[in-house]
């Protein structure tokens, strides 16, 4: 992590092992690809703590090497409370995941907000949660967060000059 970056992006789902760490990995490779990685700090935890310390679930490793990205490094961690004052944006990928980071937050620091908030396409509000299903479904979770990844990154650009 780099203290000197200029913007923090925290993405939260429920384990941390499919939704957000797939966010994590997908907008670490566009800020880079863009030039933007000394500036953006990036990070992925998630709101229950089945999962600490475990790497992505495999069907998120092997959907994404699909697609040429390597989430390998990635370790799940939970949520905690300083993450609302240590982050500029924390996003969550469904309506849950978003009241219970409201709970968590207490009224402190910034508000989280859905991250589908930053799509261009996606009919919906939410990142459906693949862990329960078939392959399908860690297809779209891909799809839907590139859109919205690309989405955020437009919006940071804009907002704040990077
Ligand atoms: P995620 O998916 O929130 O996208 O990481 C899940 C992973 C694990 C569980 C639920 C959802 N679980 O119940 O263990």
């Amino acid at each position: 992590m780099n203290p000197a970056s200029d913007i923090a992006v925290l993405f939260v789902c429920l384990g941390n092992i499919c939704r957000s760490p797939t966010a994590h990995g997908v907008f670490r490779e566009q800020v880079q690809r863009a030039g933007l990685g000394e500036r953006v700090r990036i990070d992925s935890a998630g709101t229950g703590d089945w999962h600490i310390g475990h790497p992505p679930d495999r069907r998120t490793l092997a959907c994404a090497q699909q697609r040429g990205y390597d989430f390998t490094d990635l370790r799940a961690r939970q949520v905690e409370p300083v993450d609302f004052e240590h982050f500029h944006y924390v996003l969550a990928m469904d309506q849950q995941n978003l009241a219970d980071l409201r709970a968590l937050r207490r009224g402190r620091g910034v508000e989280p907000r859905l991250f589908l908030e930053y799509a261009s396409v996606a009919p919906m509000l939410e990142v459906p949660d693949p862990y329960h299903g078939g392959a399908d479904g860690f297809e779209q979770v891909l799809d839907l967060v590139e859109d919205a990844c690309a989405g955020l990154l437009r919006h940071l650009r804009e907002q704040h000059r990077l």
